[in-house]
């Protein structure tokens, strides 16, 4: 997991800044007087959950990724089918996708102590943040305050980049995504070199155009 740290924390870096809620003002102090202990609560529940699983970390950074490339990071990726809502979970890009009942036992801990206060969106941003500094990377104030959606999007999840997509295609859903090629190159080389998860067609030496390939399924 600790190999991992880089890629992920420019990848939380990077869609706090980016694909955050555009209309939200995002601040580290948000839940100081709603919910002051939103982050240990967080830690704690993460911290067991990695006691029993020791991939959580790239679950669920992955999710808190697939989520913020739909219509920016808003939860949307936690609803679950019904009346009304088709879940971006059952979409194509998101069948391999993990942790959930993760992110749901935060909320839980959560609501038990400060009812209705922390989005999902935060849970994975705050979530994302502690799993990084703790194996190994670096550190930093998470940006807080988004609001989730009450609806999903799942036309849109074709917005995330898919494996059997050339260079090119990645890097306008990156563009579309306000991402440029040096964020590409960081976030998906990166992560997927050290994970040896995922062979993608290029890397950050030699970049060609072919399709990507799974070498783990
Ligand atoms: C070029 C864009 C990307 C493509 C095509 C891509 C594709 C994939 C694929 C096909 C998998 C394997 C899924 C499976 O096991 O079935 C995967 C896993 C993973 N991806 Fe990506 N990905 C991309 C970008 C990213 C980014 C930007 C991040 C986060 C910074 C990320 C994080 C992860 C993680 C952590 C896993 C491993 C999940 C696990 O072990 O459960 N990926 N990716």
């Amino acid at each position: 997991m600790s190999s991992f740290s880089i890629a992920e924390a420019i990848f939380v870096l990077v869609i706090t800044s980016v694909l955050g809620n555009v209309n939200a003002q995002l601040s580290s102090t948000f839940y100081s007087t709603t919910c002051p202990n939103v982050t240990s609560i967080v830690r704690g529940v993460v911290e067991q959950a990695q006691h029993n699983d020791i991939r959580i970390g790239a679950k669920l950074i992955r999710v808190h990724f697939h989520d913020c490339f739909v219509n920016g990071c808003d939860g949307s990726i936690m609803l679950d089918n019904a009346d009304g809502i088709d879940s971006e979970k059952d979409a194509g890009p998101n069948l391999s996708t993990d942790g959930y009942d993760v992110v749901d036992d935060i909320k839980t801990a959560l609501e038990n102590v400060c009812p209705g206060v922390v989005s999902c969106s935060d849970i994975l941003a705050i979530a994302s943040q502690i799993l990084v500094s703790e194996n190994g990377g670096p550190t930093w104030e998470v940006q807080l305050g988004r609001r989730d959606s009450r609806t999903a999007n799942r036309a849109g999840t074709t917005a995330i980049p898919g494996f059997r997509e050339n260079l090119d295609e990645l890097s306008q859903k990156f563009r579309d995504a306000g991402l440029d090629s040096t964020d590409l190159v960081a976030l998906s080389v990166l992560i997927h070199l050290a994970g040896q998860d995922v062979q993608l067609s290029f890397t950050a030496s030699t970049i060609s155009t072919a399709p990507a390939t799974r070498t783990r399924p």
